[in-house]
């Protein structure tokens, strides 16, 4: 979490800067600061967000500066506040760093410090780390490239770190493990930054700093990248990188959320296309081709995730299980990588991840790694560090996810799983050739449905209405829908702050169904395929006790209209891919609840999109 922007070149850094953390502002908004170097140091911070940041730098001499950076804060070591906010600057006021991650061995540092006669405003952990590395300058007689590395040698956690020396401001070095580092090269400029999107409209030539790099940077000279622990040089690799400037706009939608939800139908057929090909009867995904055997072998899959993608590997268990007859187990990455897990020759372990940086997904990844586990990521940022640590892998395509609330990265990662189970199905002949047409054009026939599913809009806004005040609600689904209900309860609670839990629905009469009273909304998921007389049964179980019922029904339902409140209509489609469609209302309710309730939606409080500490 923590965004960080930093400029060198012949323009001014301060525009580059606020526009480039106002696009970060998705991996943190508590504080926010920023430093210019140009005669002299200047650098304001404080709590709030990127815009409050902006005010401060009011005359044109504030502004002044062809070197900089800037940080947007998700506080980890110290509450959210004008002192604790980053840029820090060293003792003698000569440094000057941002910082995204944890050092675990901050205090004993620290100590070291204090007792050296150092002294410290706040009570980050970035600040110990800015004054070791001047210790360090001062100590050996080094540069700041020099005293990095060896600073860093010294400390444990996760970092990525841009510094500058205000006596020597043609340079900038930065360094990363476990936090993401771009770096944007245009000519005799470079741009550094979190993610790519605060350099898009400057350059397309970009590099990432893998973990234990650090990179020294001079105004019209190549990088100097070099391996943190044994000084070893690396030889920069440039990609192209293939975003938009207007995939990261909120092209005219209020919020980014609504704009990502209503990109679903093209997201889905991105995700598709070249892959699924009805007309030749084909799913082709090159990942899974090239390892077929692998997975015709595999006796189980792990699907590991956070938050809404752990909800996708759920779908992913009843796909691949329904479809290709393959075991899954679905688990928090968090929890996987301390538990030493079980892991067997024939297993493979899917990570799956928007970001591609969650800092647990990724420490699973490296432990499954050490039992010789082979990894093929579903993942959505391309380059990022997940897919670059796994074996294989599927992109999902879904384009830039910038509201923190998830909503195309899960479609598209159930699409993905989708493909994948029914490939898999074909080929192990765990489905008839009949059933796997049926399933295919179906597949195909998705973005149209999901359109249709979006005309509820006016509708769900209705609703919405009628429960913005309620403080607490449940979610209830069966089969693929269990997982549904828990994204749709996960939406609520994140953006809306209502309280909210999805359960299986037959799973309410052993607890939740104590909370049911007239004031409890209970949206449940009673489409006709899968076990819809079930789940009636469990509507007339919340109806005897007052319960609100809001219901997710396939077009033309009769039946559930005459018990429900509200029914929202979806389009009919087999069981495994209801949840493509049936996601698409709750995240639609979720999304009028938090707007009417005054929420902030694409910054809800508390969270942040990119969860780099574990
Ligand atoms: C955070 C985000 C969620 C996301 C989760 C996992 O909690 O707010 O939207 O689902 O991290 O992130 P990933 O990028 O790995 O999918």
């Amino acid at each position: 979490m923590c965004g960080i922007v930093g400029y060198i070149g012949q323009r001014d850094a301060f525009p580059i800067i606020i526009n480039g953390l106002k696009r970060l502002e998705y991996r943190g908004y508590d504080s926010a600061g920023l430093a210019l170097f140009d005669q002299e140091l200047i650098y304001k911070k404080t709590k709030g967000k990127v815009a409050d940041l902006e005010q401060l730098f009011k005359s044109v001499e504030d502004k002044k500066g062809q070197i900089g950076l800037g940080h947007t804060r998700w506080a980890t070591h110290g509450e959210p506040n004008d002192i604790n906010a980053h840029p820090h600057v060293s003792n003698s006021g000569n440094l000057v760093i941002v910082h995204n991650g944890i050092i675990e061995n901050y205090e004993p540092i620290k100590q070291t410090l204090l007792n050296r006669g150092y002294q410290f405003n706040s009570d980050t952990d970035t600040e110990v780390l800015v004054n070791l590395i001047e210790d360090v300058m001062q100590k050996e007689q080094v540069g700041l490239g020099k005293a990095v590395q060896i600073a860093l040698n010294e400390v444990v956690g996760a970092y990525a770190i841009v510094v500058f020396n205000r006596q020597k401001p043609d340079e900038i070095v930065m360094a990363r493990l476990g936090s993401p580092l771009a770096i944007g090269i245009g000519k005799d400029e470079y741009f550094i930054a979190s993610d790519a999107t605060p350099f898009i409209e400057f350059t397309k030539n970009a590099m990432y700093l893998e973990d234990e790099q650090m990179a020294i940077i001079k105004k019209g000279k190549e990088p100097d990248i070099r391996n943190i622990k044994d000084d070893r040089k690396i030889v920069p690799y440039i990609q192209e990188l293939q975003m938009s400037l207007d995939q990261i706009e909120k092209g005219g939608y209020e919020h980014f959320m609504l704009k990502e939800i209503y990109e679903q139908p093209d997201v889905i057929r991105d995700t598709m296309r070249g892959r699924v090909l009805p007309e030749q009867n084909l799913i082709k995904l090159s990942g899974i081709d090239n390892h077929l055997n692998k997975f015709l072998n595999a006796d189980r899959m792990i699907m590991i995730g956070a938050g809404t993608s752990w909800h996708a590997g759920l779908v992913g268990e009843y796909l691949f299980e329904e479809l290709a007859r393959i075991p899954v187990e679905v688990e928090y990455s968090s929890e996987f990588r301390y538990r030493n897990p079980i892991i067997k020759e024939n297993d493979i372990v899917i990570p799956i991840s928007q970001s591609g940086e969650t800092a647990d997904t990724l420490a699973a990844i490296k432990l499954a790694k050490q039992k010789n586990a082979f990894i093929y990521a579903i993942c959505n940022v391309v380059g990022s560090s997940i897919p670059r640590e796994s074996d294989s892998g599927t992109y999902t395509h879904a384009g830039p996810e910038i509201g923190v609330a998830s909503t195309k990265a899960f479609t598209t990662q159930v699409m993905v799983m989708a493909m994948m189970a029914l490939k898999l199905a074909k080929e192990k002949g765990t489905i008839s050739m009949s059933e796997y047409n049926m399933y295919l054009s179906e597949l195909a026939s998705m973005p149209e449905k999901i359109e249709k599913t979006l005309q509820t809009d006016l509708y769900i806004q209705q609703v919405a209405h009628h429960y913005k005040d309620a403080t607490n609600a449940l979610y209830l689904g069966r089969g693929f829908n269990f997982p549904v209900a828990l994204e749709g309860a996960l939406k609520l609670k994140e953006i809306s702050y209502i309280h909210a839990e999805g359960y299986p629905a037959a799973e309410m009469k052993h607890g939740p169904i104590a909370l049911i009273d007239e004031n409890m909304p209970v949206f449940v998921i009673a489409t006709k395929k899968g076990q819809y007389e079930k789940v009636i049964s469990n509507i007339q179980e919340i109806k005897s006790r007052k319960g609100k019922i809001i219901a997710i029904v396939t077009e033309g339902d009769e039946q559930v209209k005459n018990l429900a409140d509200h029914v929202i209509e979806i389009p009919e489609t087999v069981e495994a891919f209801t949840p493509l469609l049936a996601t698409i209302p709750l995240q639609l309710l979720s999304y009028y609840i938090a707007v009417y309730r005054g929420c902030n939606v694409d910054q809800p409080r508390n969270l942040a999109k990119s969860v780099t500490v574990e």
